[in-house]
């Protein structure tokens, strides 16, 4: 356990010098014990949707004293340590944090044991009946613990600073699988009851906790790689992601060995609310993905490279998300590049231009969330996600690299995994690192700007292309009465890059003529057809209104509600069409798709 050197020193050295209160959104104080190890042993109950069980803390040493634990939701039956009750206290619920779960621990206590169960309502828990599954057959089961929705499965120290290695023995009903973000160690079914073992042995976040429980079955893709979900969907997915493998090979080039053992994905029901979550060891991803053509791959490149940037180098707090996400899409884009080219490389950064700018935009009014290294003390980690720790975070990497030169930051890059793995740094942490290794580089590349100050310097790296200047014209010549000719035979990132750059309100009858031209309508491809929907609802093109309705009752990808329901807004037939799809579908939403929508429905 001691070689994953779980303890970052510098931090604790910054706690001792008087600096309280580091991650704004934990009751995790790093002068109390500190967990070291979750031993779960859970019951999953469908019929009241609720995961009732006990969770074994076990700290890094024996002792004494106060110990603060965060929960959200959770029902505390009783705690004890070494088998005697131990007293506890819940404090009254916050706004953003949950409730504080207090102990005393008495002399020398190693483990303390906290029966409890969840509530339906856990922010991050979704149970699905059968029919929001592929099978129809079967409910489902997921969780979705980033940024901070552990404490809604376990009372523990959520915060990324206390990482924690963990075992668990799950019980779900005998038909079903459950998988986590952990090593498969045995399974036995007795009575109507499968009991599945599981292990995860380097010490992770506590937002890397993962379930999910369903119908599931498995396809191998490569020895150490292989894909999950319902039997329905299996060997689509095993087809879309059969590249996984050319993909670790290359992260390894990268970053160095591939650390987790296994590389294996879930694909799950399409109320998931994200593209995809790294979630150690079991990828989950939205079934959305599933193209047809294998070009939407790069979620499962961004996933994997998280694997090094996100989950062996972890960002210490939500205020250092871009740590996570900026090197992360950096990577996603250089694994792209070596597999599918140069150009597939700087269309990825042009759409992700675009992504930047939507997000600037929306937080016009709160340049605080522009930073990259923000501060969020009572804002919820949920409300200030946007693209900018990602685009703007990557573009802050390529200005390094541009600075370094390929070949020294490639060596900079492998230094700095080697140096932080398993450990959980704040954004000074790596300047700290970057100064040492490169004095002056920080002021070379103007980092104050990029970490401190809202909004894009004006020297931040551009990514051209001939085939973006071709496609930017004849997106603009649409106006101008131009058919995109050869447009049929645009593969999915040029046509994505065409609709994007057209204006969000057209004519009707471009519309229509556009519709009839590509099909858009019936894509297949999520990010076309949600681009498309948002232009010709937006435009008030009613014909697509059936096909929009279809998406908002079954697609929960945030990345796709959210504009929908704003594009839907611009007309009156559009809000009446929003208000009456979230009235009807939103039941089903996960909470955090259905806080979104609301949010803009409110506003209709
Ligand atoms: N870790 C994120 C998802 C996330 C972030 C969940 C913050 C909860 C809080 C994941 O790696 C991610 O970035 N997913 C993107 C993929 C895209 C950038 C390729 C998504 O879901 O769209
Ligand atoms: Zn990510």
């Amino acid at each position: 356990m001691n070689a994953y050197v779980p303890i970052c020193a510098s931090l604790w050295a910054a706690h001792n010098t008087g600096m309280a209160n580091l991650d704004p959104h934990s009751h995790f104080d790093p002068l109390q014990p500190r967990t070291r190890h979750w031993d779960l042993r859970w019951r999953v109950d469908f019929s009241r949707r609720v995961i009732e069980g006990e969770v074994t803390l076990h700290l890094t040493e024996p002792s004494s004293g106060t110990l603060d634990l965060d929960t959200k939701d959770l029902a505390i039956r009783a705690c004890s340590v070494a088998g005697e009750v131990l007293p506890f206290e819940l404090g009254d619920e916050e706004p953003i944090l949950g409730r504080r779960l207090r102990l005393e621990l008495p002399p020398a206590t190693s483990a303390i044991t906290i029966a409890y169960e969840t509530s339906p309502e856990a922010i991050g828990l979704q149970w699905l009946s059968p029919e929001q599954t592929a099978g129809g057959q079967h409910p489902f089961l997921f969780s979705q613990c980033q940024a901070i929705h552990a404490r809604t499965l376990l009372p523990c120290q959520d915060s990324a600073v206390a990482r924690v290695s963990y075992d668990a023995e799950v019980t779900v009903p005998a038909p079903l699988t459950a998988v986590m973000s952990a090593d498969p160690a045995g399974d036995r079914t007795q009575g109507g009851n499968r009991t599945l073992r599981f292990h995860m042995p380097q010490p992770i976040p506590s937002y890397l906790l993962a379930l999910a429980v369903g119908e599931l079955e498995s396809r191998d893709i490569s020895p150490r790689v292989r894909v999950w979900a319902e039997p329905v969907t299996v060997d689509k997915a095993a087809w879309e992601f059969a590249e996984t493998e050319a993909f670790v090979a290359k992260a390894e080039t990268l970053f160095g060995p591939y650390d987790w053992d296994r590389y294996d994905m879930l694909v799950l029901p399409p109320s998931f609310p994200y593209g995809g979550m790294e979630n150690p060891r079991m990828t989950f991803l939205t079934p959305t993905l599933l193209a047809g053509d294998r070009s939407l791959v790069d979620v499962v490149a961004h996933e994997l490279a998280h694997s090094w940037t996100g989950n062996l180098v972890t960002n210490a707090t939500a205020e250092h998300f871009w740590l996570n996400e900026g090197f992360t899409v950096w990577a996603e884009r250089r694994i792209l590049r070596v597999l599918h080219g140069a150009e597939a490389e700087s269309l990825g950064w042009a759409i992700g231009q675009k992504d930047l700018e939507e997000s600037l935009e929306r937080f016009h009014d709160q340049p605080e969330l522009t930073v990259l290294r923000t501060h969020l003390e009572g804002i919820d980690p949920d409300d200030a996600f946007s693209s900018i720790p990602y685009e703007k975070g990557a573009r802050f990497v390529a200005a390094l690299e541009q600075a370094l030169g390929e070949e020294v930051f490639a060596a900079f890059l492998a230094e700095y995994m080697r140096r932080f793995r398993f450990q959980s740094i704040t954004t000074e942490q790596f300047c700290d690192f970057a100064e040492e290794r490169h004095p002056g580089l920080l002021g070379r590349v103007g980092a104050d700007a990029w970490l401190n100050q809202p909004g894009l310097p004006e020297d931040a790296p551009v990514f051209r292309s001939h085939r973006l200047d071709e496609l930017t014209a004849l997106a603009e010549g649409l106006s101008t009465g131009q058919r995109p000719a050869g447009a049929e035979a645009w593969n999915a990132t040029e046509l994505l890059i065409y609709l994007q750059h057209l204006p969000r309100e057209l004519s009707l009858e471009d519309c229509a003529r556009l519709d009839a031209q590509l099909g858009l309508s019936q894509r297949g491809n999520y990010e076309i057809l949600v681009e498309w929907l948002c232009i010709a609802a937006g435009s008030g093109y009613s014909h697509v209104f059936p096909r929009v309705r279809e998406v908002l009752s079954t697609v929960g990808r945030m990345k796709y509600v959210r504009p929908l329901y704003q594009a839907l807004g611009r007309t009156e037939a559009g809000r009446a069409l929003g208000r009456e799809v979230f009235a009807e579908a939103s039941p089903r939403y996960h909470a955090l798709t259905r806080r979104v929508a609301q949010g803009i429905v409110d506003k209709y």
